[in-house]
C-alpha cells in the first residue's frame, strides 16, 4: 500500500536488540553443550592428556587456516571489515608454533585431521566465497570463545601436561590483547555497527548456532583414532568370545564322547 512507503524499511533494525546480545542468547544452549563434550570435560577436570591436546591443535590448525583465509579474503567487505583484527586475534602462526613444538620440524607431514574438522573447514571456505557476512558468526564463536573460557583452559592445559615457559601454549596467548574483557567489549560494539538486513541478521544468528555445532562435532573426535581404537577393542572382544564359545562347545562334545 501507499502507506508502506512512509513506514521504516524492514532493514532498519534499530528496534531490535544488538547483534551481540542476540547472538549470545541464541547460542546459550549450544554453549552449555560445547562445555560438556568429553574433551572440554577433561580440560575442566584438569585431566587433558598430551594426545588429546595434540589432536585438538591439529583441528585448530585446519580451522584457523580456513577461517583466517576467508577473513583475509573479505577484509574489505563492509560486513567483515569492522570485526577484522588480524594483529590482535590471528591464531594460525601461534598454532604452527605449538605444532612444531610437539611434532617437530616436519609437523606438516605428521598432523591428522578428523572428518568433522574437514566438514567445518569446508563450510568456512564456502561462506568465504558465498556469504561473507556469515563470517561474523564464525569469527565470534572462535575468537570470543578463545578470549573467554579459553584463557582458563590455557592455564589448565599447562598444569595438566606440566608444560613450561608457555611452550606449546601459544594458541592461548594473545600478546596483542592487553585486556580480554575490554577487547571483547570493543569486538561486540564492532559487531553491532555492522548494518544487516533482517534476513541477513537471521542468517548470521542461524550460522552461529551452526558454528557451535561444528565445534562440538570436532571435539567429539569420534571419527578418528579413538574410535578406531574402540572398534578394535570391540572386535577383539567379540573374537575372544567366539573362540571361548568354540572351546566350551568342544569341551561339551568331548565330555559327551568320554561319557559314552
Ligand atoms: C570447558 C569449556 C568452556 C568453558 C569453561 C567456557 C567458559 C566460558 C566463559 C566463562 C565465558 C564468559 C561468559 C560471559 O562473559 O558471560 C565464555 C564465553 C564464550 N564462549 Fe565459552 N567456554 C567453554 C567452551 C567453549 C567452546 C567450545 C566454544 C565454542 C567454540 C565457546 C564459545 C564461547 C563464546 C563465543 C563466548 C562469548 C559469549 C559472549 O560474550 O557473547 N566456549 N565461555
Amino acid at each position: 500500500s501507499l502507506f508502506q512507503h512512509f513506514l521504516p524499511h524492514s532493514s532498519t533494525n534499530s528496534c531490535l536488540a544488538d547483534l551481540s546480545e542476540q547472538i549470545k542468547k541464541v547460542t546459550k544452549e549450544s554453549h552449555v553443550r560445547a562445555e560438556n563434550t568429553e574433551l572440554m570435560l577433561s580440560f575442566q577436570r584438569g585431566k587433558v592428556t598430551l594426545p588429546q591436546y595434540k589432536l585438538l591443535l591439529c583441528s585448530l590448525y585446519e580451522i584457523y587456516q580456513a577461517l583466517e583465509e576467508a577473513l583475509d579474503r573479505n577484509s574489505n567487505h563492509p560486513n567483515v571489515a569492522p570485526i577484522y583484527f588480524p594483529a590482535e586475534l590471528a591464531r594460525l602462526r601461534s598454532i604452527e608454533k605449538d605444532l612444531e613444538y610437539f611434532y617437530g620440524q616436519d609437523w606438516r607431514e605428521k598432523i591428522v585431521v578428523p572428518a568433522a574438522t574437514k566438514r567445518y573447514c569446508h563450510r568456512l571456505r564456502q561462506i568465504g566465497k558465498e556469504n561473507p557476512e556469515f563470517l561474523l558468526a564464525h569469527a565470534y564463536t572462535r575468537y570470543l570463545g578463545d578470549l573467554s573460557g579459553g584463557q582458563v583452559l590455557g592455564r589448565i592445559a599447562q598444569k595438566s601436561m606440566g608444560l613450561k615457559n608457555g611452550d606449546g601454549l601459544s594458541f592461548f596467548a594473545f600478546p596483542g590483547v592487553s585486556s580480554p574483557n575490554l577487547f571483547k567489549q570493543l569486538y561486540r560494539s564492532r559487531m553491532n555497527s555492522v548494518e544487516l538486513t533482517e534476513e541477513e541478521r537471521n542468517g548470521v544468528l542461524e550460522e552461529a548456532v551452526r558454528a557451535f555445532e561444528f565445534n562440538i562435532q570436532v571435539r567429539r573426535c569420534d571419527d578418528l583414532g579413538m574410535t578406531d581404537h574402540k572398534t578394535e577393542i570391540v572386535y577383539t572382544s567379540s573374537l575372544l568370545r567366539m573362540v571361548l564359545g568354540l572351546f566350551v562347545a568342544l569341551a561339551t562334545v568331548s565330555v559327551g564322547i568320554y561319557a559314552l
